[in-house]
C-alpha cells in the first residue's frame, strides 16, 4: 500500500469482512437503517472534532505496511557504502581530525515512532551545524517566524559555510541561519538573563526535540573554542553592519557548544522526526515545536542545509537535509519521519561523504523525493 494515501482507507474500514459480514453489515442487523446511519454521522461529526495530530497520528503509519521493504532497503546502502573511504575528516575543529573515519551508523524513525538502526547508531557525535536547525526553531518559538526572517534572512549565499565574503556582500548580511555568520546572529536571538540562561534554555530544547536529555562534549567544545577565530571575526563583521542582537563573543561561545552537544544517530533521526511530525515528538507526543514552524524550517534546510551544495542535493535526492562537519547528515521526508547517518569523512563542502550517499540511495528506492508525486503515491 503507498504511504500518504492509506490515511483514510484505515479510518473507513476499521474491521475486515470475516464472512459473518463487516462490523457495519453486523451492526445494521440489529438495528434499523435510521438508528444505523444516526449513529454513523454522529460518530464521523464525534471525529471531525478530535484534533487533528490525534488523527494523523491514527491513520498514518510510514513505514508499518512496508517495514521489511525500508530494513532490505537501508541494509543494502549500508552494504553497499560500507567500505567507501573517499572524503576526510574535519580538520579544522582538532577534535574531529581525531574521529574514527570507519564510523558509520544509520537510523529512521518515523512519524508512528518506529525506529530502524544499523552500524554505529549509538556513538555519540558532535552536532556541529545540525544544531542551526533547532536554534532556529527556538528563536521562532521566541519571536515568531516573521521577525526572524527580517532579522536573519532565508536567501542561500552559494558559498562554504564560514564564508566572510557572504556576509559582505549578501543585502541582509546573515544570509541565512544556516550558514555560521547567520547561525551566530540565530543565537544571539535567544532570550536569557546571562550567557549560562541562554545556553541552558538551548541544550533543553535540543532534548525535548530528541526525546531525551542531551549533554556537551567538553573536548569538542574545548577543541572548537580554541580555535574559532573565524567565527569570532565573522561576529565582529555582523556588528559592524547591526546585524547580531546580542553581545557578539557571548554569542560565538553560545554558539560553540550549541555545536558541541552530542547526538547519535538514533537521537537525531528522533529530531528530524519531529519536524517530519509537525513539531510533535514521535516518542514522547510533546509539541514541541510550533506546527506552523515547520514549514519556514524545512524550506530553509531545502535552501541551504548543504550549504554550496544544497542546490545539487534538491535535484538528487529533494528532501530538507542539514549535514554537519561531525560527520552527520539528518534529512526529512515531511509527514513519513527522517533519516539520519553518521559517518566523519567529509566532501569539500563540509558534507559527509557517506551520509549523503546513502540518504540518496534510500531516498530513491522508498520514493521519498519530495517533488516527485510519487512520494504521495501517484505513480
Ligand atoms: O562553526 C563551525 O565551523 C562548526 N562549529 C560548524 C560548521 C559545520 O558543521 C558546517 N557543516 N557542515
Amino acid at each position: 500500500m503507498a504511504t500518504g494515501a492509506r490515511g483514510n482507507r484505515v479510518v473507513l474500514s476499521p474491521v475486515q469482512s470475516d464472512g459473518a459480514g463487516s462490523v457495519f453489515t453486523r451492526i445494521s442487523l440489529a438495528i434499523n437503517r435510521v438508528q444505523f446511519r444516526a449513529i454513523v454521522t454522529a460518530t464521523l461529526i464525534a471525529a471531525s472534532f478530535l484534533p487533528v495530530p490525534l488523527l494523523a497520528q491514527a491513520t498514518r503509519s510510514p513505514v508499518a505496511p512496508r517495514r521489511e521493504l525500508v530494513e532490505s532497503v537501508v541494509r543494502e546502502a549500508y552494504a553497499h557504502f560500507r567500505s567507501d573511504t573517499s572524503g576526510k575528516n574535519a580538520d579544522y575543529i582538532p577534535y574531529l581530525a581525531q574521529v574514527d573515519t570507519k564510523l558509520f551508523g544509520i537510523a529512521i524513525v518515523t512519524t508512528d515512532n518506529q525506529v530502524l538502526t544499523l552500524g554505529d547508531a549509538d556513538y555519540a557525535f558532535s552536532i556541529q551545524s545540525i544544531s542551526k536547525v533547532f536554534t532556529l526553531a527556538l528563536a521562532m518559538e521566541e519571536l515568531g517566524p516573521d521577525k526572524v526572517f527580517q532579522r536573519i534572512g532565508s536567501e542561500p549565499t552559494g558559498r562554504a559555510f564560514n564564508s566572510v565574503t557572504a556576509v559582505v556582500d549578501m543585502p541582509t548580511h546573515t544570509g541565512n541561519p544556516l550558514v555560521n555568520a547567520g547561525a551566530i546572529a540565530t543565537t544571539s536571538l535567544i532570550s536569557g538573563k546571562d550567557a549560562n540562561e541562554k545556553w541552558n534554555k538551548i541544550l533543553a530544547f535540543y532534548g525535548k526535540v530528541a526525546g531525551e536529555k542531551l549533554t556537551l562534549i567538553e573536548d569538542v567544545y574545548k577543541s572548537e573554542a580554541a580555535t574559532n577565530t573565524g567565527n569570532k571575526a565573522l561576529a565582529m563583521l555582523l556588528a559592524k553592519y547591526e546585524r547580531i542582537y546580542a553581545d557578539p563573543f557571548e554569542s560565538v561561545d553560545i554558539y560553540t557548544k550549541q555545536c558541541s552537544v552530542g547526538v547519535n544517530a538514533t537521537q537525531l533521526a528522533r529530531m528530524g522526526a519531529t519536524l517530519a511530525n509537525n513539531g510533535v515528538n514521535p516518542a514522547t507526543g510533546e509539541q514541541v515545536i510550533k506546527r506552523e514552524d515547520i514549514p519556514y524550517i524545512l524550506a530553509t534546510m531545502t535552501m541551504a542545509g548543504l550549504y554550496d551544495s544544497s542546490g545539487g542535493w534538491a535535484w538528487h535526492v529533494g528532501l530538507p537535509a542539514k549535514s554537519g562537519v561531525g560527520g552527520g547528515i539528518v534529512a526529512v521526508a515531511p509527514g513519513k519521519g527522517a533519516i539520519a547517518v553518521f559517518a566523519p569523512p567529509l566532501d569539500e563542502a563540509g558534507n559527509s561523504v557517506k551520509a549523503q550517499k546513502v540518504i540518496e540511495y534510500v531516498a530513491i528506492k522508498l520514493h521519498f523525493n519530495l517533488f516527485s508525486p510519487g512520494s504521495v503515491g501517484l505513480e
